[in-house]
């Protein structure tokens, strides 16, 4: 992503964080319990959210996000462990996790069915993934022009997809999606899911 769009990244989201976003990730994190694994971690926006008695392992492929995330893990109230991972191969044996998050990741992560296979190779079976994502709108006229403008946004905002259907691909990866909260008339969304391996 490069240095100085993990140092603008925070400056730019900071008005929507403090406006709904940081509401959003509380609520969310508070549904986390045990071994967590926190994907694409960033910035450590997360960090001192998580509620004490978790023990989180963070990957993070970016080393520019993954340092300007050291000093929000310092203060956080878990031991957070980070990796220079990638969300496609993770480096955790099957069934570790009893809680996978993923927060405005899943836009980016380049093959975003082979990231969703390793979530499922890791999590526990009946562990929750818990996601804040933004996505491609259900309403077709407004679904064509984010797919009009994905290919631009994506150079400028470090390769962000505006078109990305996961709650689909969730459930064509066999995720049990239990619940789904709309924001802003669709683009984001909170999805809860269960793993389950059969
Ligand atoms: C929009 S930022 C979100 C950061 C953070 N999760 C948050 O909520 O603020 C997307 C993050 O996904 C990371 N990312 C990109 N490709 C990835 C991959 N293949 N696996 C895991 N994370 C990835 C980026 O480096 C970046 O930190």
């Amino acid at each position: 992503m490069g240095k100085w769009f993990a140092r603008l990244y925070d400056v730019a989201m900071s008005p929507l964080e403090q406006f709904k976003f940081k509401k959003i990730r509380k609520r969310l994190l508070r549904k986390s319990e045990g071994r967590v694994l926190e994907i694409g971690s960033g910035t450590g926006t997360n960090f001192q959210l998580y509620r004490g008695g978790l023990q989180v392992d963070a990957i993070e492929p970016d080393p520019f996000m993954k340092e300007i995330s050291i000093k929000q893990k310092e203060k956080s109230k878990v031991p957070i462990r980070t990796y220079l991972e990638k969300a496609e191969s993770l480096p955790f044996a099957n069934d570790t996790f009893d809680s996978i998050i993923g927060t405005l990741v899943f836009c980016t992560i380049e093959d975003p069915g082979k990231a969703l296979k390793e979530v499922k190779r890791v999590c526990k079976p009946g562990g929750r993934v818990l996601l804040f994502e933004h996505v491609r709108f259900d309403n077709p006229v407004l679904g064509r022009l984010q797919d009009m403008c994905t290919p631009i946004w994506s150079k400028v905002c470090g390769g962000c997809r505006l078109n990305r259907n996961t709650r689909e691909r969730l459930k064509n990866a066999g995720f049990a999606i239990d619940n789904t909260e709309e924001y802003f008339k669709g683009l984001f969304l909170v999805i809860e899911c269960v793993n389950s391996k059969e």
